[in-house]
């Protein structure tokens, strides 16, 4: 063969090989295939450093650049909190669409409703870079962005225009926090409820990140009551009252927990719902990862526990009569499971989203419903607060 033809039927075969690839990847991106994510284009984004794939998978989300999601919710995936309708209990926690920029793409995904946030009424660029590490080894993240947001105005704007002509229906929490120089926190709560009530399902008070100076003291009982008379006042003089959910650390002590809930039972401290949890400062777990020793907030497996056993004393403080959202290191239908029978109505996922992209929710959703089945409970509901003694059969029954 003359090396003219010999090149000629090189090329020819690397552009079948290449196109053939193409084509294979398109079509397990298209078919939101798990182990695409999981072995190439999740792999991919961890060559960019972690703040800038956090900002391209907002942009994915923004630009809809999405894999279709064959799977349709099943009835016993249907949920409740308050008089919030959710068609399924896996929402996307605050902190990744934190200004409102991909709510319908999230929503493609198949998450059951989305928070974003947290937002603070000025815009304000938050902690310096770098600010989010990656603990692969530990399934974790530690981030200490410290609300970086674009502010109220810009904020409300994107949900407005989302809300106007019924484009959007489906659920959106709003978190608020404040600005990091605000010399008035409770107006900056107070003025994101005015601001945002009429536009939001839920609201969010957010005292619980660790990134902002000062803000978890806020937690503290009488700081926390003051707060919380101003932001029901304020919320019984909308139009429509929105369901006001409080968001804790899972740093707080037995005896805080019981104060807040003795608080928020109060009639002029109400409040409809708790979040927990939002990321911890404790490193008392063994952590392997290069970056364990970073200052800030760390979240995903290591803090999966923790956030279990708070929601089951808040469930049990509460008597059940509060919905709670439980976050923290899910990843999978038993994770959820776990937290449903702690107490909650509904989870939040953020880590393993950032871990495994899109198909994690499909695979979540999908094991939850095999698990109610198993189980025999007809949906989410009836399995809410019913304690944590669940152990998932294994293949061969063995333990
Ligand atoms: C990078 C990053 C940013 C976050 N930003 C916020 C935020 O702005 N407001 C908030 O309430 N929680 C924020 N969180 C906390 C999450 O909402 C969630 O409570 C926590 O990560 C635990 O869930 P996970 O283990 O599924 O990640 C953030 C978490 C991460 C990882």
């Amino acid at each position: 063969m003359s090396s003219s033809k010999l090149l000629h039927k090189i090329k020819s075969m690397v552009l079948i090989t290449s196109s053939a690839t193409a084509l294979l990847g398109g079509y397990c991106f298209y078919k939101n295939d798990e182990r695409l994510f999981d072995y190439v284009l999740m792999p991919l984004m961890r060559l960019f450093e972690a703040e800038r794939s956090h900002e391209l998978a907002v942009k994915t989300c923004k630009y809809k650049i999405l894999p279709s999601v064959d799977y349709k919710d099943p009835d016993s995936l249907n949920t409740r909190m308050q008089n919030i309708f959710l068609k399924n209990p896996v929402g996307i926690a605050a902190g990744f669409d934190k200004n409102a920029e991909a709510v319908e793409g999230l929503d493609k995904i198949g998450f059951g409703f989305v928070e974003i946030g947290s937002v603070t009424p000025f815009p304000q660029s938050g902690n310096q870079k770098p600010r989010v590490f990656r603990l692969i080894e530990d399934d974790a993240i530690i981030n200490r962005y410290g609300f970086n947001s674009d502010g109220h105005e810009t904020v409300w704007k994107r949900l407005q225009q989302l809300r106007s002509h019924q484009r959007y229906e489906g659920v959106i929490g709003v978190n608020l926090g404040k600005n990091k120089s605000s010399e008035d926190a409770v107006k900056d709560y107070v003025d994101g409820v005015k601001l945002f009530g009429p536009v939001a399902d839920y609201l969010v008070v957010n005292v619980s990140s660790p990134n902002t100076p000062g803000l978890r003291k806020m937690q503290q009982k009488d700081t926390l009551k003051d707060l919380l008379v101003n932001v029901v006042k304020e919320n019984l003089a909308l139009d429509l009252p929105r369901p006001i959910f409080l968001k804790l650390s899972p740093d707080l002590t037995d005896t805080e927990l019981k104060d807040i809930c003795g608080i928020i039972k109060k009639k002029e401290c109400k409040v409809d719902g708790l979040i927990i949890s939002n990321t911890t400062v404790d490193r008392s777990m063994i952590l392997h990862s290069q970056f364990n020793n970073e200052v800030g907030g760390l979240s995903g497996k290591p803090l999966k526990e923790k956030s279990t056993r708070m929601i089951s004393e808040a469930y049990k403080l509460t008597q059940g009569k509060i919905p709670i959202i439980g976050v923290g290191g899910v990843s999978s239908g038993q994770d959820v499971y776990e937290k449903i029978r702690a107490g909650a109505s509904a989870v939040q996922i953020y880590t393993s989203f950032a871990y495994h992209g899109p198909p994690i929710v499909t695979k979540i959703k999908k094991e939850l419903e095999e698990i109610l089945k198993e189980q025999g409970h007809q949906t989410v509901q009836d399995a809410i607060g019913k304690g944590i003694t669940y152990q998932r059969k294994s293949w061969f029954g063995l333990f």
